[in-house]
């Protein structure tokens, strides 16, 4: 994965736990790679060692790191630099997902050897609710993309329940049903307004 990537976990961990607890982190992984640099590209087993000893140190599961790292990646690390890029994407959260794989052609076109995952949006029967195709070489990163999917919502102000409801184990790829939860609001507002 690329620098920035591992550099977002760092992050996180220092600004919800502190710096000595980060050092700690990476005593137990066994990782002595002093910064890491944004531009360069890691093994992938090194950002698994991170997210193993990052759940040893605080006690919280594997899951749930990937989870809030994907999170914080949106709202905050992700951005940095990438404003331009990102704002281009989609201005909510359905477009923004259906632009996700020509925007991450644009960022492959700065940095060489990156292995994108690719997405798809399929509308459901259901409205206001979507199925979320998510396709990659990589194995082990679902739990991250619910949190990704979680702080992109959060991005637009909007409000989605997300939920892994397909796994590549199964059917060749991971899979996650969203609802548009402001739906059942402004139905509820019309209800209780009579
Ligand atoms: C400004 C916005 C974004 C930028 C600059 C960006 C950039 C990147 C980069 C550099 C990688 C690493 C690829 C590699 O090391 O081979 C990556 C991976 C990934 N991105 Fe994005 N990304 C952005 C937004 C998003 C969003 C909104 C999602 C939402 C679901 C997403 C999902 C993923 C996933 C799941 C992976 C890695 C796991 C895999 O390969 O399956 N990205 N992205």
């Amino acid at each position: 994965m690329y620098g920035m990537i591992n550099r977002a976990i760092e992050d996180l961990v220092v600004a919800t736990d502190g710096r000595e607890t980060w050092d700690e982190i990476l005593d137990k992984a066994d990782i002595n790679v002093g910064e890491f640099n944004d531009c360069e590209s890691y093994d992938d087993a090194l950002t698994f060692k991170l997210v193993a000893a990052a759940s040893e140190v605080t006690g919280q599961s594997s899951d749930s790191i990937l989870h809030a790292f994907g999170r914080h990646w949106i709202l905050y690390t992700g951005r940095e630099g990438w404003g331009a890029v990102f704002d281009s994407a989609g201005n909510n959260f359905i477009d923004f997902i259906r632009g996700l794989d020509a925007m991450h052609s644009r960022v492959q076109l700065a940095m060489p050897h990156l292995k994108m995952p690719s997405f798809s949006v399929i509308p459901t029967e259901i409205d206001g609710q979507f199925t979320i195709g998510y396709r990659s070489d990589r194995e082990g990163f679902s739990p991250m993309v619910v949190g990704l999917l979680t702080g992109l919502a959060e991005q637009f102000n909007e409000r989605w329940d997300i939920e892994q409801t397909g796994w590549r184990s199964e059917n060749g790829f991971d899979s996650f049903t969203v609802r548009d939860v402001s739906i059942d609001c402004a139905q509820e507002r019309a209800i209780s307004a009579g």
